[in-house]
């Protein structure tokens, strides 16, 4: 059988969708049961780095299941955590080199659910009660879970929980293309950025704990980055109004961005920075929380115990599968290959601007995003209903090409783009493939 059915027993993203059993990865690509290869463009959802069907990833977490699977952290430590965590600090900016630790969790969601609730404790520990909000930007993701959710701004999936969801409050992205301002960069001196600044002094910032955003903004708004200045000036606000910044790297961190963390090209000292996907490559569920060494020392002088814990945190077999991938990239030396590789499938993409609904190719290193829109000079976007993303995913499809494709980016309703994210190894006659099945796409849904 080559496909999950309707009468699938699993309780899939969509029940009246089919979807096709993934056999086997190969590198770059997936393999069906029927036999059909899919190129990953998008590494799931930027989830692979070293690629798909790496035997020895498999091999260390049989070893380390093998020794001990599981140990409870309430009771015990394990070599591969200390391990993991000491190299996943080494990667991270100065600040979090003396003294900074790490919380492994399951994935990007807990990540943030876990910040959320370290940052308010962060502040009981420092007799600074009133402290709790967790301010984030419009279009943004933070992760699925209620806590997450509360400061994500992304409409869609905010739309049928919002009763259940705090409003803490959200402030402007930083996207030219949509200057939520209609200013222009350089002559807007980050605006944007001062939009958080206004937000505060307006909304009483004592009662707030930290800021977080995305240093590229991933799904949301299609592989975004930050311009220069605008992360020191957040920086600077959060500094000026006493509270903590939180970069959420769960998508570009892990070097996706050709920096082990996005953060660091603009040299941003975050006080959390959270990751989560390409840590372990999609070989286990991992993610992690980095708390600078102010932030632990706060803990260190206060009660020392997070009042906080998930069973499976830094589980033993996930924190073989990072360190086995960590071995990977670095007798591979992928983290260097990110920003060449991302430079080819950039030129592989640059045919897709001359078309008149391609609005703007974008990114860093091996998070890019193509956006679609239906005014080239006014940059209008498609209406929401017309789709245009999932119609250009499925065209890609047809020739066998993986891509993520969002709407929203505009106004969190409109706005249609896909993002590619594909695994480091990716090669330059598989970046052709990419942009020809996106030719192939644009011919389909928009013909002459
Ligand atoms: C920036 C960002 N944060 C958090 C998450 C949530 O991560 P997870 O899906 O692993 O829970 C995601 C997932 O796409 C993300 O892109």
């Amino acid at each position: 059988m080559s496909t999950a059915t309707q009468s699938s027993p699993l309780f899939s993203r969509n029940l009246r969708k089919q979807y096709p059993l993934a056999v086997r990865g190969e590198g770059s690509w997936i393999i069906a049961a029927d036999g059909r290869r899919y190129l990953d463009a998008s590494g799931q959802a930027a989830v692979v780095s070293i690629g798909h069907g790496v035997p020895e990833i498999g091999r260390a977490m049989a070893k380390q299941s093998n020794n001990i699977a599981f140990a409870h952290t309430s009771q015990f430590h394990t070599a591969p955590a200390e391990e993991l965590a000491a190299r996943v600090l080494a990667l991270a900016p100065k600040n979090f080199h003396d003294g900074g630790r790490v919380y492994f969790t399951s994935g990007g969601s807990e990540a943030t659910e876990t910040a959320i609730k370290l940052v308010r404790q962060y502040f009981l520990e420092r007799k600074q009660n009133s402290r709790y909000r967790v301010i984030s930007r419009k279009q943004s993701y933070h992760g699925s879970t209620l806590g997450a959710m509360s400061v994500s701004g992304n409409v869609a999936r905010r739309a049928p929980y919002a009763p259940m969801l705090p409003e803490w409050g959200h402030v402007a992205p930083c996207f030219c293309y949509h200057c939520p301002f209609d200013k222009t960069f350089p002559e807007c001196q980050v605006a944007c950025a001062d939009d958080l600044d206004a937000f505060l002094q307006a909304k009483d910032s004592s009662t707030v704990a930290a800021f977080i955003f995305e240093p590229v903004v991933g799904a949301t708004l299609g592989a975004v980055a930050a311009v220069d200045g605008y992360t020191a000036r957040i920086a600077e606000i959060c500094r000026k109004h006493g509270i903590l910044l939180i970069a959420d790297e769960v998508m570009s961190g892990m070097g996706r961005t050709g920096r082990p963390f996005a953060s660091q090209h603009w040299g941003l000292q975050p006080d959390i920075i959270l990751t989560g996907k390409g840590i372990a490559s999609g070989y286990a569920p991992l993610g992690a929380v980095l708390a600078a060494s102010h932030v632990v020392e706060a803990y260190e002088k206060g009660t020392a115990a997070f009042m906080h814990g998930f069973t499976y945190q830094a589980h033993p077999v996930s924190m073989a599968a990072g360190n086995a991938v960590f071995d990977y990239l670095e007798t591979h030396k992928l983290f260097d290959r990110v920003t060449p590789a991302g430079e080819t499938l950039r030129k592989a993409l640059a045919a897709l601007e001359s078309h008149p609904h391609v609005g703007q190719v974008r990114g860093l290193g091996l998070l890019q995003g193509v956006e679609f829109v239906k005014n080239k000079s006014t940059r209008e976007p498609f209406p929401k209903e017309a789709g245009i993303a999932e119609k250009i995913r499925e065209a890609a499809l047809e020739k066998n090409v993986l891509t993520y494709p969002s709407q929203g980016c505009v106004d969190g309703s409109r706005g249609d783009h896909v993002l590619l994210a594909p695994p480091f190894i990716i090669t330059a006659e598989e970046c052709r493939l990419i942009a020809e099945a996106l030719q192939h796409a644009l011919a389909k849904v928009f013909p002459a």
